[in-house]
This record gives structure tokens, sequence and C-alpha cells, in this order.
């Protein structure tokens, strides 16, 4: 992971995300710059909170890190999905291009077929095949409508220590059952949600410490160097917390879930270190110490 100094407070960031992810490695990362918002403060499917947070807080530039995440539930609920992937980021857009600040939207490789063959450029026409996919594509069309400094930053298989990811999924599963079967013909970029915070207030840095440029407009790939499979990353995240069960490979269609995924979505980054001269460390070098954070949060909860 990169060091970087902390944000001088003068700066005000508005981070949404509440208590995902993302939002909190930029909360843990950004300092007192940061101010994150979530639900029911900032809630996409209540636009008047929106506009109220952007009033109060005036920032001087957002990242939107809030998003439906949930891929197989969106297939039932497609206009929940639109209102948190589409709408809602479209206003936040909107309100931003008002105010004149720079927003930073997050995105997903499952805007993609993964049917490519190999790494995903910014160039490529996007072909999502779920709803999730579908919804998050078009919050990224509808973001850049609505405000000219506009980045999307398009990020994948995203893991830290807290919250549901499939890391802590592996991790549970191992502790409840003698052998596991994970899928092993999906490919993909494991982006720790620490290392994507690092590059996402890098570039924020950059845009306030430099002002904004015209060439920062438009799509950027941003997840872990390195891919792998589901299977690939289970085994090596169980490897570091020391547990052992068999973990048999089995493919796609021995695994069916709601929601089609991309089967390769790996995402070619050069964009981004060509203009940011940012790369995020390699997923083998992340997984070990988000492991180790993760357990040591888990026992933390336990104990109270
Ligand atoms: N997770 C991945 O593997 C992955 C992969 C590729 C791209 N991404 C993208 O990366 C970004 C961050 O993902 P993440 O992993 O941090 O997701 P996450 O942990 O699921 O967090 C998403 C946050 O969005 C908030 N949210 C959901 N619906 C909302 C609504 N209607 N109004 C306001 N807030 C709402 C949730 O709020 P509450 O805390 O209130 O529930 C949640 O905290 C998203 O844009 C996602 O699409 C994620």
């Amino acid at each position: 992971m990169t060091s970087r100094p902390p944000f001088p407070a003068k700066f005000r960031i508005l981070v949404t995300g509440g208590s995902g992810q993302l939002a909190t490695a930029l909360r843990w990362r950004g300092g007192a710059a940061v101010r994150v918002v979530g639900r029911p403060e900032f809630d996409f499917d209540r636009p008047d909170t929106l506009v109220r947070i952007m009033h109060d807080i005036r920032p001087d530039l957002v990242i939107n890190a809030a998003a439906w995440t949930a891929v197989d539930a969106a297939e039932d609920q497609p206009d929940l999905a639109r209102q948190a992937n589409v709408e809602g980021p479209a206003l936040l857009a909107w309100l931003c291009a008002g105010q004149a600040v720079p927003v930073l939207h997050v995105s997903t490789d499952y805007v993609f077929s993964g049917l490519k063959g190999q790494p995903y450029t910014e160039a490529d026409p996007v072909s999502p095949r779920s709803v999730y996919g579908r919804t998050k594509a078009e919050g990224e069309k509808a973001v850049l409508g609505a405000c000219a400094q506009a980045m999307i930053l398009r990020t994948a298989w995203v893991y830290g220590p807290t919250g549901r990811n499939f890391i802590r999924t592996m991790l549970t599963a191992a502790r409840r059952h003698s052998r596991l079967r994970v899928v092993a013909d999906q490919s993909g970029n494991p982006t720790s949600a620490g290392d994507l915070a690092d590059a996402l207030l890098g570039i924020a840095a950059r845009i306030l410490h430099a002002g904004w440029q015209p060439h920062y407009r438009g799509v950027f790939h941003a997840a872990g160097s390195g891919s792998c499979t589901w299977h690939e990353l289970a085994c090596v995240a169980l490897k570091h917390a020391g547990l052992t069960p068999p973990v048999m490979p089995i493919t796609t269609a021995d695994w069916p879930t709601h929601a089609t995924r991309p089967m390769d979505a790996r995402l070619d980054c050069s964009r981004l270190r060509q203009v940011f001269a940012l790369e995020l460390p390699h997923w083998r070098d992340s997984i070990g110490p988000v492991v180790a954070a993760m357990l040591r949060h888990d026992r933390q909860a336990v104990s109270g």
C-alpha cells in the first residue's frame, strides 16, 4: 500500500457510501478532510437528502462510493438498483456541476460481458449481462452527462476488513464446512478497498492542489494489479487465515446464480498509470494484511 500524507483539513471531500467497504476505507485513510455520509442522512431514494447534504457541506470534491451492490438481488429489484446506481448518482453529479466541484464516481467491471478474452480497456464498449451491470453502465453515462468535471473509476472484486465480501464469505464457510467448492472459471482483479481508497485520495489530492484538467474527464480503470480466479483467491485468503479445508475447483455451471457474472472481466489499468502515475498494488501483496485485519476486526466484534 502507498503511504500518503493526510489531506490538509482545509479541503472538504464528501464521500458517500456510509458503512460500505470503500467508504470505510476512505474514512480511515482520508483524515479530517473526509466527511462520510450514509443512510438515512444521505439516501438516493430520498433526493431531498442529496440537496441538503450538498448545501450543508459545500464540498471541494465528491467521491461517490454509494451504490446498490447486491448483484443477484438487483435482478428482482431493478427499480431500486436503478435509483441507487443511475438516478441518484445523476442528481449528485448535477448538484456537483451546480457547485462547480469535481465528482469521482465508482463503477464496476460488471459493465462488461467478460467475453473479450483479454483485459478490457476504457475504449471497449460496455455490454453488461446483469441488471446490476446495466444500471452501473447507465449510471456512468448519466454522471458524465450531468457534470463536466466527472471521472468514472471502474474497479473490481473489492474486499476490505469490514463489510460483506467474497473473502469474508470464504472464511465463514471454511469454519462451517469440511470442504469448499469454489468457481474456478471466472477471472478478475481482486482489489483491496484500502488500495482503491489510496488511489482515489491521490487523484483527489492532485485535483485539489493543481486544479481540474479536461483530460481527467471520462472513464478510468482502477483495480488491483494481477488477476486470478475466485478459486485461487479463496485458496490464498484461507492460507493467510490459517484455515486448511480442501477447496474444490468447480465451474460456473456447477454454481448457478440469479444474475449472470462476466467470465473474464479483467481490467487494463494503464490509463490510470499514464495520467496519474498510479498503479494499485498486486492483490497477492494486499490480501495478507487485509485478512489479518479482518480476523482482528471479527475478534473485536465477538469480544464486544
Ligand atoms: N464490492 C465489489 O466487489 C465491487 C466490485 C466492483 C465495483 N464496485 C463498486 O465500488 C463501489 C463501492 O462498493 P463497496 O464494495 O464499498 O460496496 P458496499 O460495501 O456494498 O457499500 C455500498 C454502500 O452504498 C450504500 N447505499 C446503497 N444503496 C444506497 C442508497 N439507495 N442511497 C444511499 N446509499 C446507498 C450502502 O449504504 P448502507 O451502509 O446504508 O447500507 C453501502 O454502505 C460501488 O460503486 C460498487 O458498485 C464494488
